[in-house]
């Protein structure tokens, strides 16, 4: 665990615009996020940065066998840890911004859960909303995506990534704050995405 800090602190020292936090997510909050994936049946679950593997463990913790857990990942380092410390998972080296295309790639069909914890408030609108419009297009009609935001962010750009959220799916919920995460964070529980349980016409 110790490893994993020290891994992530020095990624985040020399990226932070890609970690947005000087420390990996707290365990409280990694098995809060990962309490949307399915217990039962073989998911596919697909994680959006994947850092040092904490949202990973907890993910693991809940799928059966004949489950498929991917992590996209961004950047190089943490590719090679993640594939060092944890030869279970499913690690696509790229951008979360290229999804639909990694996925198919690497051969993976509708996903079931989508967890994130990519910094999506650092991310230039109109980025932010064509990643969540194409990761809300890989999901299965009873799909879920989840997503941390910090209480630290700047308000106005959660508020945005929550309209954007609200465009996707029909159903978007925050959770209570987690005070013991550092720095404390919510989730953004999404379901029912626009694209698959809408005619055309009204998903837009
Ligand atoms: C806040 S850290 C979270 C890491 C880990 N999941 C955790 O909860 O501790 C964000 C992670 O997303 C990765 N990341 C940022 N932008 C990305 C992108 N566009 N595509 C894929 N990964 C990205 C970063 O490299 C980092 O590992």
């Amino acid at each position: 665990m110790l490893l994993g800090h020290g891994t992530f602190l020095r990624r985040a020292l020399r990226r932070p615009d890609l970690t947005g936090s000087p420390v990996p997510t707290g365990t409280a909050l990694a098995v809060e996020i990962a309490a949307v994936v399915p217990r039962t049946g073989s998911p596919t679950v697909v994680e959006l940065g994947a850092g040092t593997g904490v949202l990973s463990d907890a993910i693991r913790a809940r799928l059966g066998p004949g489950s498929r857990s991917v992590a996209v990942e961004v950047d190089a380092d943490f590719v090679a840890y993640l594939r060092r410390t944890r030869p279970w998972l499913e690690v696509l080296h790229g951008d979360a911004a290229d999804l639909s295309s990694l996925l198919t790639e690497a051969g993976v069909g509708t996903v079931d859960a989508i967890v994130s914890s990519l910094p999506w408030t650092l991310l230039p609108p109109a980025q932010r909303r064509a990643m969540l419009a194409d990761a809300a297009r890989t999901l299965a009609p009873d799909g879920v995506f989840a997503t941390i935001t910090t209480l630290t962010a700047v308000p106005e750009r959660v508020r945005d990534l929550v309209r954007c959220l609200e465009g996707e799916f029909l159903d978007v919920r925050p959770t209570s704050p987690v005070w013991r995460n550092l720095p404390p964070a919510r989730l953004y529980v999404c379901r029912g995405p626009r694209h698959a349980v809408l005619p055309v016409e009204e998903a837009g």
